[in-house]
């Protein structure tokens, strides 16, 4: 798209070059495969070097290998909070498995993995698309502008996360907020931490009372399972709450953005709607929204693309970059709805793969298809750049979408 390039958009400090060419494509000098090169030396914020890997195979063979650890005592973070490190300046919950290696991992995992099959995601479809008609009859009864965003996207993953995990929509307000604090790098460390204690009082509480009120939802089944203590199915939940909002939000406003700037691969979506999963998938790619990559430490010693990695040094793996890679998808920087897009690296890869999924895929397979068939003539209400995008999030999207129809 002929779109001017964004301006930085990182107040923190960031070793990664943060300024894209346009809204869509990943900062130039992040992405740039010319030389080859899939693992290069990285200047971290607080001055020490370690690795980055633009390589799609590379990735894929870091995120798979038990000698790079996720652990957080471990890790640090290709962006921080002034001051703060690692990534979000909070000390990580019990339960918040991201952050774990097995065996701790393993034990986190395996009874959430029991709840978020592909089968139960498939089986709340029907639900999810009564939640997008509700949401786009109510913005069809509205007169235009309106705010993709909060009109809805977020309504949508937040309802649909609600429902699944048993967190009253009621809520919303106070959760939203302190997501976005939690989330958003603009946010001091302590105000971060601030927000993940309220979450995760809320969270304990909840999870507290499943235990004398029981009801068909991921924390009861997790306080019947038994594995987990109340305050690991609380750091979980508070995991799975801002993750299962935030991220599919973004993906839903960003890429309405994306098909709205390129018309002719929307025009193509419109005319065969059984083009949405491949969409999808295209857009999962194509946008790779975890802008920060993935951080890693190597266990041990470990020699990767030619390079010898330190026990301890820190590896930042760019999912963005890898999703651009020439090598695995031809013409990468091309939006292409009918692409083979498999092995796209979006939702990450290995044991820490992301665990909803397939709770986002059907969420998005359902809301684009159903957008365009309700509003045909869907289009920005202000100029493309005067659309707010999100570099300061931890998941990069837009603030807002002005749309009208
Ligand atoms: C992990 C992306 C939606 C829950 C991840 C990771 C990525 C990712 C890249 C791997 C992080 C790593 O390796 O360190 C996304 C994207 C989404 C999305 C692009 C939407 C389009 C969701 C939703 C939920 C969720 C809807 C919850 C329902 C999680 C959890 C993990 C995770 C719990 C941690 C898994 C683990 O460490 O084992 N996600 N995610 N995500 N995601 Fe998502």
């Amino acid at each position: 798209p002929t779109l001017p390039p964004t301006p930085p958009q990182c107040p923190m400090a960031s070793p990664l070059p943060t300024v894209r060419p346009n809204p869509f494509d990943p900062p130039t000098d992040l992405a740039d495969h010319r030389g080859g090169e899939p693992i290069r030396p990285l200047a971290y914020p607080d001055g020490h070097t370690g690795w980055l890997v633009t390589g799609h195979a590379l990735a894929r063979s870091v995120l798979a290998d038990p000698r790079f650890s996720a652990g957080s005592e471990l890790k640090r973070a290709p962006v921080a909070r002034p001051g703060a490190d690692p990534f979000f300046g909070v000390p990580a919950l019990p339960g918040w498995m991201v952050d774990m290696d097995p065996p701790a991992h393993t034990r986190v995992r395996r009874p959430l993995a029991g709840t978020f099959t592909a089968h139960r995601m498939k089986a709340l479809r029907p639900r999810i698309e009564q939640l997008v008609d509700e949401r786009l009859t109510a913005m069809a009864d509205s007169r235009p502008p309106a705010d993709l965003v909060e009109r809805f996207a977020l309504p949508v993953t937040s309802l649909a996360i609600c429902e699944l995990l048993g967190v009253p929509y009621g809520e919303r307000a106070a959760f939203q907020r302190d997501s976005a604090l939690l989330f958003s790098l603009d946010a001091s460390a302590e105000d971060a931490a601030l927000a993940m204690d309220r979450l995760d009082g809320f969270l304990r509480e909840l999870t507290r009372s499943r235990r004398t009120r029981p009801g068909d939802d991921v924390l009861s089944m997790l306080v019947e399972d038994g594995t987990l203590s109340t305050e690991e199915i609380a750091g979980a939940g508070v995991l799975l709450l801002t993750a299962g909002h935030e991220t599919t939000a973004s993906s839903l406003a960003l890429g309405t953005f994306a098909l709205l700037s390129h018309p002719e691969q929307l025009a193509a979506l419109k005319r065969d709607p059984a083009l949405a999963d491949n969409a999808v998938e295209e857009l999962l790619r194509y946008l790779t929204i975890f802008h920060f990559g993935v951080p890693r430490t190597p266990l041990v010693d470990v020699e990767l693309g030619g390079r010898l990695l330190r026990a301890g040094e820190s590896v930042t793996v760019s999912l963005s970059a890898a999703n651009r890679d020439p090598a695995k998808f031809a013409d990468p920087d091309r939006l292409d709805l009918s692409r083979r897009t498999s092995g796209h690296l979006a939702f990450g890869h290995g044991i820490h793969q992301c665990l909803g999924r397939n709770l986002a895929r059907i969420e998005m397979r359902v809301a684009f298809p159903a957008l365009f068939r309700r509003f045909p003539d869907l289009a920005l209400a202000v100029p493309p750049e005067e659309v707010p995008l999100a570099g300061d999030m931890g998941f990069y999207g837009v603030h807002r979408l002005p749309v009208t129809w």
